[in-house]
């Protein structure tokens, strides 16, 4: 099976500006016009430039199966992506979520060049209707939604996790202060594993009589009545590395 290539010497990145070179190449496909309104065909053209080019740091095929299993399951209508980058997770669940009938998935990116060329992309797989790419940090993404009443009151029926690893809990419990998690949510968490996030396993899988007890001395408080069942499940980087996502539903709220 073909892997993402490296895009690192001695730890170095020696990928700057691959992210442009991304772009460049799918336009200059010779298939580019079989690609348009086509999900699947713009995620291959990805993959073929990280297997051929330099690697991209994309959830890939094998966590993203997995992730497109759970929303199978569970139908999100509304589902928000912390971390866009170049898109890849945007199209894959953005093209499962209009297939499951949801319909929208705000992914919010904190580089502007990401974001547009992820928005670029995501219009170009003919999605442009049903993502929309937010650009901010996620707590900023998180706000600014909020704020704009898109949620409507509603909880989110889903979140994807895959930016700023510190990040993870915090934005999670701006979120849970916010009501945005109630019965029925399920997040998913990227990188358990590669590189790992002991901080965010821990408060997903904590008892609430525990998160009470955290809450006391915590700067940032959540939300610590909301009961959480979480799993760990095992998939592949695209550069062929073992790693993890986290499931975690919310059974509910314990008085
Ligand atoms: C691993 S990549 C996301 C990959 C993407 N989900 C995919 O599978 O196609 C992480 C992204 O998070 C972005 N990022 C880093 N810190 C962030 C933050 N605090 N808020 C939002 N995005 C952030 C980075 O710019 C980068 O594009």
């Amino acid at each position: 099976m073909a892997v993402y290539l490296g895009w690192k010497v001695n730890g170095e990145s020696t990928g700057a500006g691959r992210e442009v070179a991304l772009l460049e190449y799918i336009y200059d496909r010779p298939d580019l016009e079989q690609l348009r309104g086509n999900p699947r065909k713009v995620l291959d053209a990805i993959d073929n430039f990280a297997q051929t080019k330099v690697g991209l740091i994309n959830v890939g095929n094998s966590k993203g199966g997995i992730v497109c299993g759970v929303m199978a399951e569970h139908k999100p209508s509304v589902m928000l992506e912390l971390g866009g980058y170049m898109g890849f997770s945007a199209i894959m669940f953005g093209n499962a979520l209009r297939e499951n009938g949801g319909s929208k998935y705000y992914s919010v990116e904190k580089n502007p060049l990401f974001a547009a060329i992820a928005a670029n992309l995501i219009d170009l797989a003919g999605l442009g209707d049903v993502v929309r790419v937010v650009v901010g940090t996620g707590a900023e993404g998180i706000q600014r939604l909020y704020d704009e009443g898109v949620f409507e009151g509603r909880p989110i029926d889903m979140a994807f996790f895959d930016h700023h690893k510190p990040a993870y809990k915090t934005d999670l419990k701006l979120c849970e202060r916010l009501g945005l998690i109630d019965k029925g949510t399920v997040l998913v968490a990227d990188n358990m594993i590669i590189p790992g996030n002991p901080a965010y396993a821990e408060y997903v899988r904590a008892t609430v009589a525990e998160k009470r007890e955290k809450d006391k001395v915590a700067e940032e408080k959540g939300n610590a009545n909301l009961v959480y069942k979480s799993r760990s499940v095992n998939g592949f980087e695209p550069s062929g590395g073992e790693d993890a996502v986290e499931i975690t539903e919310c059974l509910g709220v314990e008085a």
